[in-house]
């Protein structure tokens, strides 16, 4: 054998970001308004609030005394971070629509001090959120690599970075819950599939209540969630030269008590004929006529463990804060026979 003389690799750089977000993703959109507001209830897909100003609205929300979820959820992490740590080995976290990482320092954090953290992967649409989070979390975790993926976790999970070693994949703030009950399997199929043995899920759903706090979270006081509701017109605007007056419309929260869970609405305050200019698409609004933007679905065990055996994942913990407002889990992929 030749003794070696292969020079020492030459340094990881600490940050690598790939973006997926080309004319496809802006295709996505316009597909979207086609297809949404031509329907006899009209409807867009959530993605689109979070463009910078949507993302900053959104980190209001979560700062907002009715909107009990991100406290909830970080006061379940802070509980049991360690034992998460410890439980999964993690040498990387993989996050789908990651935002500002605000809760995810307190897992960090608890990766940091079990010696396994390497990586941090965080994935989501919005540019300046990926960036701004890995350039941070560089300097607060010296050593620590962050590969950010820029693109849409329902098209682009196949380009997230093989591993190298156990992962934990997070999906947290009950964006889960965004998605309709087929799409919501759907999605959790395909994160399924990213999972290797020894991988975990870890994900918050926000659980079933009272519907006057539901409903408050997702209707604040100070009209913050209702400027985020319509910072989607906003978008239109911008991205599709459409001519809507944001103004027109008032923020619509309720719960649907069948479906178990929050519907966000745009209600036109007065008829509206509007264009939307990249598609040559008129578009009517009778007086009253409402918009569906969001919903925000809740969470039984019983739902949620449905959800998971769907994508074949089993559950290892099941964590909830101290007045059980929110539902913190962690499931691994079932093991095949
Ligand atoms: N995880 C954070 C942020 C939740 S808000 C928290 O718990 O507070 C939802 C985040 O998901 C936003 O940052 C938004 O930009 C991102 N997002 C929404 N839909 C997405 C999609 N289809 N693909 C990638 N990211 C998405
Ligand atoms: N995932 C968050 C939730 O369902 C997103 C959210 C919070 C949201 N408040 C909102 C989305 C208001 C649209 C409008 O709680």
């Amino acid at each position: 054998m030749k003794p070696s003389t292969a020079l020492p690799l030459p340094p990881q750089p600490a940050i690598l970001i790939d973006s997926h977000l080309d004319a496809a993703q802006e295709r996505s959109l316009a597909d979207d308004v086609l297809d949404g507001l031509t329907r006899p209830f009209k409807e867009l897909p959530p993605k689109h609030f979070y463009d910078a100003r949507g993302a900053e609205l959104f980190d209001r929300i979560c700062d907002l005394p009715e909107y009990y979820p991100t406290r909830a959820e970080r006061s379940i992490l802070e509980q049991s971070a360690t034992e998460l740590a410890e439980i999964t080995g993690a040498v990387e976290l993989v996050e789908l629509g990651s935002g500002t990482a605000a809760k995810t320092r307190v897992l960090l954090d608890a990766l940091q001090a079990a010696g396994t953290l390497v990586r941090y992967i965080p994935v989501d649409v919005t540019e300046s959120m990926v960036r701004d989070c890995a350039a941070e979390l560089t300097s607060e975790y010296p050593g620590l690599r962050v590969h950010g993926v820029i693109g849409d976790f329902e098209r682009h999970l196949h380009h997230i970075p093989p591993s190298s070693g156990p992962r934990i994949v997070a999906f947290l703030g009950g964006t889960i819950g965004n998605f309709p009950p087929g799409s919501r399997r759907r999605v959790l199929r395909e994160i399924a599939r990213l999972l290797k043995p020894g991988d975990h899920l870890l994900m918050g759903t926000d659980l079933v209540k009272d519907p006057d706090v539901l409903e408050a979270a997702y209707d604040d006081a100070q009209g913050v969630t209702a400027e985020f509701n319509r910072n989607v017109l906003h978008v239109l605007n911008r991205e599709l030269q459409a001519n809507f007056d944001p103004e027109d419309f008032d923020h619509v929260a309720l719960f649907d008590r069948e479906n178990e869970w929050i519907e966000m609405r745009l209600r036109a305050r007065r008829e509206i004929h509007s264009h939307v200019g990249d598609l040559d698409l008129a578009v009517h609004f009778r007086e009253g006529e409402e918009l569906r933007t969001e919903i925000s679905a809740k969470f039984t065990p019983a739902r949620l463990e449905g959800d998971l055996a769907s994508a074949d994942l089993e559950l290892v913990r099941w964590l909830t804060d101290a007045d059980g407002q929110f539902a913190l889990t962690l499931s691994r992929p079932t093991a095949s026979l």
